[in-house]
């Protein structure tokens, strides 16, 4: 997971915390990746932040046992890009197939992340989602039979509407792909060159996500408050919440019944509490 970066755009929430650590509606906005991963059956997750806000990540998340999960962390000591995650990230990745997720990256519905893990192969997986605005966004192109024909970061005249978001599925081949990018012109080693590299090489294969999938980034004070209004809204609607940690590892098997009420029982009285007793304690 990366969770680094200046977070400018909020400031001045930025000074206060880290962007991936505000809140979206009840929860902290790691929380929301972070499910993601875990709902895919991943328990090894790596979490590269910056050397500043790094203690308030290990207070916030600890080493994931409490979910069932062995969280470890790196350190990004300047925004390089996010393909320089990669880099850093090498000793946990070694040469094994990983995972990586934006951490203001918030995915609703299923996107089949689960099912890309357990059957993938080799080279990159990444996805394609219908945007309004895709020259915000990496924008790929792809052909009916879902080839992928070309990846552009931020194009002034994009190829199509289907916009790149912050997750990616990668062979170990990436560490040394990674290493081997030139910084682009903004100085960063772009994940769209990343892309590129196992695209060239025929291994790049893209998934596009329906309408009834939600994909939302929350790096502007306004996508932060969409972001916060969404969640809001299917909370309410439904009475179940989205990305409630306690409950995502007990539904996969992460911890039993016991763990999760010994967790519970270090909660302070708070809704969150409440509902984590009623929806995994019944
Ligand atoms: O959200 C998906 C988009 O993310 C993709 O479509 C683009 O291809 C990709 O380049 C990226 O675009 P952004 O302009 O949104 O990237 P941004 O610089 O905002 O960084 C995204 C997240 O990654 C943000 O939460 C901060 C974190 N980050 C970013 C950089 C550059 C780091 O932790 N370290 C970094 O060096």
């Amino acid at each position: 997971m990366l969770a680094g970066g200046a977070g400018t755009r909020l400031f001045p929430l930025s000074r206060v915390s880290s962007k991936q650590l505000q809140p979206v509606y009840d929860k902290p906005m790691i929380y929301y990746p972070l499910a993601t991963l875990m709902s895919a059956g991943i328990r090894e997750i790596h979490l590269i932040t910056t050397p500043n806000d790094l203690p308030a990540f290990r207070e916030a998340l600890g080493d994931g046992r409490q979910w069932g999960v062995e969280l470890s962390y790196g350190v990004q000591p300047a925004p390089g890009g996010i393909a320089q995650a990669v880099v850093i990230g090498e000793s946990f990745i070694g040469d094994e197939p990983f995972t990586l997720v934006l951490g203001d990256n918030i995915f609703h519905g299923p996107i089949g992340l689960d099912d890309e893990v357990a059957t993938f192969d080799r080279g990159a997986v990444i996805w394609g989602y219908p945007v309004d605005d895709p020259q915000r966004y990496g924008v790929i192109e792809i052909d009916q039979a879902g080839a992928v024909l070309s990846i552009e970061e931020k194009p002034d005249h994009p190829r199509s509407d289907l916009a790149v978001p912050g997750l990616y599925v990668y062979d170990g081949t990436a560490v040394s792909r990674a290493k081997d990018l030139q910084p682009s012109a903004r100085g960063e080693l772009e994940i769209t060159d990343l892309n590129l590299s196992f695209l060239n090489d025929g291994e790049l294969r893209a998934v596009k996500l329906g309408r009834d999938i939600t994909w939302l980034d929350s790096g502007t004070h306004e996508s932060l408050l969409d972001s916060s209004n969404f969640i809001a809204a299917i909370e309410k609607r439904q009475g179940l919440k989205v990305a409630c940690l306690e409950e995502v590892a007990f539904h996969m098997g992460f911890v039993s019944a016991r763990e999760i009420a010994q967790t519970i029982e270090t909660m302070p009285g708070s809704p969150y509490r409440t509902y984590c007793e009623r929806s995994i304690l019944g």
